[in-house]
């Protein structure tokens, strides 16, 4: 693992992995997949065209692959061996994140479920892809993609917790202010279904009550001013803002935008992600140094925010015109990404 070198592979997937499964077995903290998902469509690349006067401005399609199957089960036989054998190339402490939507990200829990065992399934993560979904004839619009993460051991696996920053909705509670800044109360009494008659009550500072905390900590926390009392005499916790790095992100996602037409990140490829999503979960999963793959690359999003946040990576992509793309991608960076390249 210390002579590894950033890799680029031109090529159907489960081929090349299969072929290099000896030298990549067990290597990858973090696997993300953002595969095909029985969408039924054939996706195009737009590209303004350059050259001939007439044409300037105009917007090229060039195609690029076919999310289309003979049915359910034509589709859900190409995910098992790729699914089973990049569980392999798992670290013990290593995840694999699977990109999927409404389709068929049902199917795909079960068959994750039989490979990594249920007990190793982690989360469903809920990203809203996007503010503006379309009208449907019948049901709902669609507005959300599903990633699911299954650790190779859930008793091994490290995530790295992730903040993300304050909204008006999260700065609500911190309502009130001393001299040390802005601050919300947490509670130090057991509450609802915690206030059970077992739970021992005890006398502290005048008040007797079921404290969640042991006589030390409080009278700590009087002693650092974070103890406050209300009129009728009832404690609470001071939790100030400037103490705060962010909010803790559960599985829903709904703050990171879709890659947008005019941004700078936009390559024309419609089922291209924002770096702004693998940045969360590159940095969740896995630590500077580590290796990352992804082997459904499109334009190579992963390894674009891998090499920014300092980890190594293997990129598989099987479409020469995405390959391009990644080419041009990894080159345009402040520091440009060195890697080996290969293609069968
Ligand atoms: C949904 S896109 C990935 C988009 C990518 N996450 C990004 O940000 O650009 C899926 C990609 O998988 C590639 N692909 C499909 N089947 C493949 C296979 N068997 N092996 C390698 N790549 C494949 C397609 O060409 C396509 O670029």
């Amino acid at each position: 693992m210390g002579s590894w070198h950033n890799h680029l592979h031109q090529g159907e997937c489960l081929k090349f992995v299969r072929e290099k499964l000896d030298d990549l077995r067990g290597l990858f903290r973090l696997v993300y997949i953002d595969p095909p998902y029985l969408s039924g469509t054939s996706y195009s690349l737009k590209s303004r065209s350059r050259g001939n006067a007439d044409m300037a401005g105009a917007v090229e399609d060039s195609p690029t692959y076919d999310d289309k199957w003979k049915g359910l089960d034509d589709y859900l036989a190409f995910m098992r061996p790729r699914l089973e054998v990049m569980r392999e190339l798992l670290t013990e402490n290593g995840s694999l994140w699977v990109h999927l939507d409404w389709h068929v990200s049902h199917y795909v829990k079960t068959l994750l479920d039989d490979i990594f065992g249920y007990p190793n399934f982690v989360n469903e993560i809920v990203w809203k892809r996007t503010n503006s979904p379309k009208a449907q004839s019948r049901g709902f619009g669609a507005q959300h993609d599903v990633i699911l993460l299954y650790a190779d051991n859930a008793q091994r696996i490290q995530l790295n917790p992730v903040l993300r920053d304050h909204d008006e909705k999260s700065l609500k509670p911190y309502s009130y202010k001393d001299e040390q800044g802005r601050f919300r109360l947490i509670e130090i009494e057991a509450q609802g279904i915690q206030r059970s008659e077992a739970r021992r009550q005890f006398e502290w500072r005048g008040r007797t009550a079921p404290y969640l905390y042991r006589t030390k900590t409080l009278d700590k926390w009087w002693e650092e001013g974070r103890i406050y009392r209300s009129k009728n005499g009832r404690y609470t916790k001071k939790q100030y803002l400037a103490d705060t790095a962010g909010v803790p992100v559960s599985d829903l996602w709904f703050d990171i935008p879709p890659v947008q037409g005019g941004s700078i990140e936009y390559t024309g490829f419609l089922t291209q992600k924002p770096e702004a999503l693998l940045r969360r979960v590159i940095q969740s999963a896995s630590d500077p140094g580590d290796i990352v793959g992804d082997f459904f690359a499109g334009t190579g999003t992963t390894a674009i925010v891998a090499h920014q946040l300092g980890r190594r990576w293997l990129l598989c992509e099987e479409v020469a015109a995405t390959v391009e793309i990644i080419r041009s991608r990894l080159q345009k960076l402040d520091v440009p990404a060195e890697y080996s390249f290969s293609s069968f």
